[in-house]
């Protein structure tokens, strides 16, 4: 099994939305994949309940309270994890324990990225990160051409390092979400050009192509 965490010390940034879009990219891919919550306002979990039961399966993990971390059961493939906003401490250590990858999202506004800026070094100071046992990735996400783009850019150049990918601003998300979809669960051009955007990140996890 390989685990996932997202996280961002900041909130808003996406972290939910990339862990269903993962999970869901995992799951049609044919793979067992568990989506574990561990953010208080449970918002996976209730993008989980949506999620219709024609859809890729994607199994519910509830992390949500501080004591139940951990246990993912045996047999899958993937294990994704949703973390609470302002992850740091003990809580981060604990999670990023679990994990073999670690996903920031990173959203525009200048806030966002000293925000992350600042959590970057701090994931930097745990040592299974330090000592290359997981990896962290970068996703550029809510992208619009333009002014946002030309800051975002900047800012990965001055951390010395280039996102994974990077993600439109699009209502699909917004769309999808309610439904207990993402873009994978989608055949259309659209799902198809936006599931692209993900290509590259999913390469990354060392995820086979969907
Ligand atoms: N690429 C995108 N395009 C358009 N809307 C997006 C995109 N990514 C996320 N959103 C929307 O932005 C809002 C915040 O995203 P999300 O809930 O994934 O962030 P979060 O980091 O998990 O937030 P929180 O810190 O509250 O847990 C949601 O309404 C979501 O649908
Ligand atoms: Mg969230």
């Amino acid at each position: 099994m390989r685990s996932i965490l997202i996280a961002n010390a900041k909130g808003g940034v996406g972290k939910t939305t990339a862990a269903a879009t993962l999970a869901a990219a995992f799951a049609a891919s044919g793979a067992r994949v568990a989506l574990a919550d561990a953010d208080r306002q449970r918002s996976a979990l209730r993008w989980l309940k949506l999620r219709p039961a024609g859809a890729a399966p994607v199994e519910a993990l509830d992390w949500s309270r501080a004591k139940e971390i951990g246990a993912a059961p045996k047999g899958l493939d993937w294990l994704v994890i949703d973390a609470p906003g302002a992850l740091k401490g003990e809580r981060a250590e604990t999670l990023a324990a679990e994990a073999h990858h670690v996903v920031t999202p990173v959203g525009g506004s200048v806030f966002d990225l000293r925000a992350t800026a600042k959590f970057l070094s701090a994931l930097e100071e745990i040592k299974r990160i330090r000592k290359g046992r997981a990896t962290v990735h970068l996703l550029a996400n809510r992208i619009r051409r333009g002014k946002a783009q030309a800051a975002l850019e900047r800012f990965f150049d001055d951390a010395g390092r280039a996102p994974a990918a990077w993600i439109s601003d699009r209502a699909a998300y917004v769309d999808l979400a309610g439904q207990g979809l993402s873009v994978f669960d989608r055949r259309t051009k659209t799902a198809q050009a936006l599931q692209a955007e993900w290509a590259p990140l999913l390469s990354a996890l060392g995820a086979a192509p969907t």
